[in-house]
Order: structure tokens, then C-alpha cells, then sequence
């Protein structure tokens, strides 16, 4: 896990702010939910025997036992779906729109991109069937990506389809590989019978040739998974929205239905060029114990579109110190300068410089620090209320009265 310094954080609030922006454009509400659930909602929501549950979570050891079992949060989308119900958002008319960022934890081993402790910005729209709440989360969130001028962006779709139509998949797709099994990594030969879908998230070399023959979902679908991914497609288009079909983009997480997307920066490298991905979940809220409820939705990495920024060296404005700094000059002059700070504060940020160092180390404190003006002042000064009040960027300096500073400052 890593510490996020203060002159990270500009590119971190710019991709933030956007986030929110383009949430409350589309109409979506603000929800927090903790960051500690019960293991038993996300192993029934992500999946029992899925990476995320089986290697990569973090549980919480209490001084009792007792109680049910907490972990961190690996993802946002269960804890969404809970709080839908305990807060009674089920009642309000529907469907629900809603997003959330925060931390989230998976115990992986970290490298570029992947981090223990990693931010998204997630959105999920619950309570509604209709594949149009699918085109409008990917034509919002693709906004997203693109007003932040990320360049070389995909978006790759895929429907995995539903109970209807995937368990026949899923036989075709074992007899196939069945009779191959020799040919496969022991991972892949165990996921044949226990996690066939997840064949296709392997980069081992031998499998690849198995992998590319494979039987492809998109042939298999059902009439109602075919019309809803058809109407998909069409809305995407005429939002004008590329995307490439990836018949094996099916995803990490076990709660998908139908529509299956992600957002991938080929510059990213390696595993970690997904920026982002979603998709439909029609079977989360009766998996986890709720009445039935459709829902779609989305997951942005925001540590790896930060870091797609930075890579194409996206001019980011420098974190803001304070504009004006206070010097004081001599002892006893803290009420003094705290006054002085109080009163400029309408017209901007003032910070207050209280060490007892010379004043040339204060004035290259400041000049370190970015500010754009400083207020010198020493005690004959402070009885006379006035500062010396300096434009750092000119060096003009002149005689200003604590009264008319703030307007000085405007
Ligand atoms: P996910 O694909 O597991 O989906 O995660 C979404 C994004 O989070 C990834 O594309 C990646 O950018 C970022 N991410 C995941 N793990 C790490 C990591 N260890 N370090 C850095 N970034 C990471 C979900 O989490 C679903 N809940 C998305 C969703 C919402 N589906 C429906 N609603």
C-alpha cells in the first residue's frame, strides 16, 4: 500500500472532479458505504471461487469471534446492492442511479497499476431491466475518459448471457476443451470443470491456441440476450461510441449477466491495461438474499487513469499552497500576525509563518513554497498595523494597512 503525496493529488482531484461531474451531468447521487463488509456478501456477490475471494481478500481479524466474519472491501458493487436495500433506496422510483469512490483492497502482489490499496470510481444503476441503462453507463463513463484526453482508450464489449442461455454454453464450451485438457496449464485444466468461463482469462502460452478455437458465447445466446446486446450496440452507435466485440471478455467477477464491458489502454502494458469495466448483474441482489433486481454498472481505476495521465505528460496545475504568507519579524508578534492572516483570508488562502527563523530563511521558505505574495511585518510595524506587502512574482514591495489588504489581495 502507498502513501498518495500532496503533489499527486492535483491529477488525482482533475480525474476525481470529473468522476463527480460526469455522474451529476447523467443525474447520478452521492453514496458512501464502509469500507469493511461482511465476507459473507462478498463471497455470495463476487463469487466464492472467484481470484478476488479466494486469493486476494483481506480479512478482518477481531478480538472476538463470535461474530460474522468482515473483510475489506474488494469492490464496491455488493456493498452498493446492500445498502439499495437496507436503506430502502428499493422504494424510490426506480431505476436507482448512483456512484461512490473510495478505496478498495485486494491482496495481489503490486506492481505498476495493480496496488493493494487502489481507488475507484464506481456507478451503478439498480432497479431496471432495460439494456438502454447499459449504453447510458458506458456513453457516460466513456465521457469521462475521453474529457480527460486519454489517448489510445478502447472499449471492448462482449454479452456472457444469462441463466437461460449460459449453462448450454458452458457444456459446449467444456466438451470442447475436455478432450484438449493435455494441452493446458494445470490452472486451466482444473478451471475446465470448476470455472469454465475463466479459461479465458488465462495468459499462459500453451493455452492460447485452445483458447483462440474455443466455442464463442456470442453463437450461443438466447433470443432475449441477443435483442438486449443488439440494442446495445445500436444506442452505442448512435452515441457514437466506438467499440471492438471481444467474444472472450468475460470478466473477474462472478455477478454478470449479459453486457460485459471495459476500457482498455494499450499503454498500460501487461495485465494491468484495463482502466475500467462493468456490466449487467440481473442475478446480484437474489444471490445475495434480496428480492430480484436487475442492475448494470461500472468500475473506473482511478490510480491507472492517474497514472495514464501522468505517462502522457498532461499538464496538471501544481498543488496549491497558500497565496499570501505571513512573516512576522520578532517576538510576541503571533496575535498580531494571526490577526493579520484572519482579516486577508476572504481574499484568499493565508498561511502564517510562526518560526522563529531569520527573515531571509522565511523569504526563501516562501519563495519555495509558490506563494504570491508575502506580508512582512516586525513589531514597529504591527503597532502601526501595517505589513510590507511584496509581490513575489514583480518584487515590488510597499507599505500596505491591514485594513485595505484584503481589497490590496482581491
Ligand atoms: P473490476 O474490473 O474488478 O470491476 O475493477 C474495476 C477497475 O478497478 C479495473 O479495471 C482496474 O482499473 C481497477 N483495479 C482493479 N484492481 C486493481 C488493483 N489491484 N490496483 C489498481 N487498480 C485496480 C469491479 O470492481 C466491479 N465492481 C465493477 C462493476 C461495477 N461492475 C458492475 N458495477
Amino acid at each position: 500500500m502507498r502513501d498518495l503525496l500532496p503533489a499527486e493529488r492535483p491529477a488525482w482531484r482533475l480525474v476525481q472532479d470529473a468522476a463527480a461531474a460526469a455522474c451529476r451531468a447523467f443525474g447520478y447521487q452521492e453514496i458512501e458505504i464502509p469500507i469493511l463488509e461482511p465476507l459473507e456478501l462478498v463471497e455470495r456477490g463476487v463469487g466464492g471461487d472467484s481470484d478476488v475471494v479466494r486469493k486476494e481478500v483481506f480479512r478482518v481479524q477481531r478480538q472476538t469471534e463470535r461474530s460474522a466474519a468482515l473483510v475489506l472491501r474488494p469492490e464496491a458493487t455488493a456493498g452498493v446492492v446492500r445498502a439499495y436495500f437496507e436503506g430502502g433506496l428499493n422504494q424510490l422510483a426506480q431505476p436507482v442511479r448512483l456512484f461512490t469512490t473510495g478505496p478498495m483492497f485486494r491482496h495481489d502482489r503490486p506492481q505498476r497499476g495493480r496496488h493493494r490499496q487502489f481507488y475507484q470510481f464506481d456507478v451503478e444503476v439498480i432497479g431496471d431491466p432495460s439494456p438502454a441503462y447499459d449504453a447510458e453507463v458506458i456513453e457516460m463513463t466513456w465521457g469521462w475518459l475521453a474529457g480527460l484526453g486519454l489517448r489510445g482508450v478502447s472499449l471492448e464489449l462482449n454479452s456472457i448471457g444469462d441463466a437461460a442461455c449460459r449453462p448450454a454454453y458452458l457444456e459446449a464450451l467444456q466438451a470442447y476443451y475436455r478432450p484438449l485438457a493435455e494441452q493446458l496449464h494445470p490452472d486451466c485444466r482444473r478451471r475446465v470443470e470448476d470455472s469454465p468461463l475463466r479459461l479465458f482469462d488465462c495468459k499462459e502460452e500453451e493455452c492460447q491456441p485452445v483458447k483462440a478455437g474455443a466455442p464463442r458465447i456470442l453463437d450461443h445466446l438466447c433470443s432475449e440476450c441477443a435483442a438486449a446486446f443488439a440494442e446495445v450496440r445500436r444506442l452505442l452507435e448512435a452515441a457514437g461510441i466506438d467499440f471492438t466485440l471481444n467474444p472472450q471478455l468475460v470478466r473477474g467477477l462472478d455477478y454478470y449477466t449479459r453486457t460485459v464491458f471495459e476500457y482498455q489502454q494499450a499503454e498500460l502494458g501487461g495485465a494491468q491495461n484495463a482502466l475500467g469495466g462493468g456490466g449487467r448483474y440481473d442475478g446480484l441482489a437474489a444471490t445475495l438474499g434480496y428480492p430480484a433486481t436487475p442492475g448494470v454498472g461500472f468500475a473506473g481505476g482511478l490510480d491507472r487513469v492517474v497514472l495514464a495521465l501522468q505517462e502522457e505528460g498532461a499538464a496538471l496545475p501544481p498543488e496549491a499552497t497558500a497565496r499570501l504568507l505571513v512573516l512576522p519579524v520578532g517576538d510576541g508578534l503571533e496575535r498580531a500576525a494571526a490577526e493579520v492572516g484572519r482579516r486577508c483570508r476572504a481574499a484568499g488562502s493565508v498561511a502564517v509563518d510562526y518560526s522563529r527563523r531569520s527573515l531571509g530563511a522565511k523569504m526563501r521558505a516562501a519563495a519555495r513554497s509558490g506563494c504570491a505574495f508575502v506580508a512582512i511585518m516586525n513589531g514597529e510595524e504591527a503597532a502601526r498595523r501595517v505589513v510590507q506587502l511584496r509581490d513575489m512574482a514583480s518584487g515590488e514591495q510597499r507599505e500596505a494597512g491591514w485594513d485595505a489588504l484584503a481589497a490590496m489581495l482581491a
